[in-house]
């Protein structure tokens, strides 16, 4: 097998293709993307047998940043006849000696309004070609997490891309994409945009423990606070800190104080801050070096934070301030974990995720 595909937001094409091509790269896998603007994915060609197999087990897909999903293709189908779609579908694998059994399958479009047409058919496509694909062993007869995952993508009616991810290095969600109901009662919609965060960056067995009823969370650029919510609805105190109006409804809560301040020159009270979570719209890099400053001196122990991206060169300023905040952390001996991804509700921005795991720099 020779290509990935990857799934981004329409419109980074460039992007995804730009960090594919170095992941490749530093791996020595040879080949290049293709790209088309708009489509919502990209294909990655490699010029060996099986390096498509190697990419998606040896690129870690957490650290990539505008990929949504990535998997193997091991056939590409142009005109499936509309009366039989299932048997050129079964030949195609038929002819694959590496082809994995798989314990789920995901019959997806890429995320454009012309291809989502597509998705209904993609629903009642699913039960029979589950049959089908079960009654000659390339699902297994229950559905199984922890198996690699079948992946057929149309991208158009009759034209479509089969292949595998690995279930322990994939997007365990549907296209990529967490499905996230808006709550009534929130403020504003980028309300999702944290909550999203939360779904990708902490594992949901740890939920309870780190984002924990009773801390202290820091909200810069908070109103009219669609952030902040996502904290006080897991029972949080919250420092909102913003010059713009809060929500009555988060301030009623008791939980929340606002202060009318610049979120650059904001000391928290206390050093009692677990979350400091910041949606500024102001310059990445300024957002960036705000966010170390604040672990460094130890005034929070997480952080999530929006990057907004410049019209110009957006893969290249992420690259930059991100290679400058692991450099400023580790040189003031802070250890971290960090991740970033352009998350399906960011649009000219990504999300970054950093937690402290510890930290001897003198405060
Ligand atoms: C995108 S909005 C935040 C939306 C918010 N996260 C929500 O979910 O409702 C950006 C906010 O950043 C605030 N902001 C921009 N620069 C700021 C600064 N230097 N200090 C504090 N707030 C700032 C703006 O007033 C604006 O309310």
């Amino acid at each position: 097998m020779k290509q990935v595909m990857l799934y981004c937001r329409s419109g980074f094409e460039k992007e995804c293709a730009g960090e594919i091509q170095d992941r490749a790269n530093a791996l020595e896998v040879f080949g290049f993307p293709r790209v088309k603007n708009n489509s919502g994915y990209v294909l990655f060609e490699c010029y060996q047998a099986g390096d498509a197999d190697k990419l998606i087990r040896e690129i870690d897909f957490q650290s990539l940043i505008f990929a949504r999903q990535m998997f193997a293709i091991a056939s590409e189908l142009e005109s499936l006849p509309a009366d039989d779609r299932i048997t050129p579908l079964l030949e195609s694998l038929q002819e694959l000696e590496a082809f994995p059994r798989c314990g789920d399958l995901r019959i997806e479009t890429p995320d454009t309004n012309e291809a989502k047409e597509l998705l209904k058919f993609c629903r009642k496509f699913t039960v029979p070609v589950r049959q089908a694909m079960r009654g000659k062993g390339y699902l297994f007869n229950k559905e199984h997490s922890k198996k690699p995952v079948l992946h057929i993508c149309f991208v158009k009616p009759g034209h479509c891309f089969v292949g595998y991810s690995y279930a322990n290095n994939n997007s365990p969600f549907f296209m990529g994409i967490p499905r996230l109901k808006f709550p009534a009662d929130a403020p504003s919609r980028s309300t999702l945009k944290l909550e999203e965060a939360f779904h990708v960056f902490i594992p949901k067995e740890e939920w309870d423990t780190r984002l924990a009823s009773g801390m202290w969370g820091v909200d810069l650029g908070a109103c009219p606070g669609g952030w902040t919510y996502q904290l006080v609805r897991r029972s949080m105190f919250v420092h909102a800190v913003d010059n713009g109006m809060m929500a009555d409804s988060l301030m009623d809560t008791g939980q929340v104080k606002h202060h009318q301040e610049d979120g650059f020159k904001f000391e928290p009270p206390r050093k009692n801050v677990t979350w400091l979570v910041c949606d500024m719209v102001e310059k990445p890099s300024r957002v960036a070096q705000l966010m170390g400053e604040w672990l460094i001196r130890g005034w929070a122990k997480e952080t999530i934070f929006n990057l907004k991206l410049p019209m110009k060169g957006r893969y290249d300023e992420v690259l930059e301030d991100i290679e400058n905040l692991k450099y400023f952390l580790i040189e003031n001996k802070v250890k971290f974990k960090i991740q970033a991804k352009h998350l399906y509700h960011d649009r000219e921005e990504i999300t970054v995720h950093i937690q402290v795991l510890s930290n001897i720099s003198p405060h």
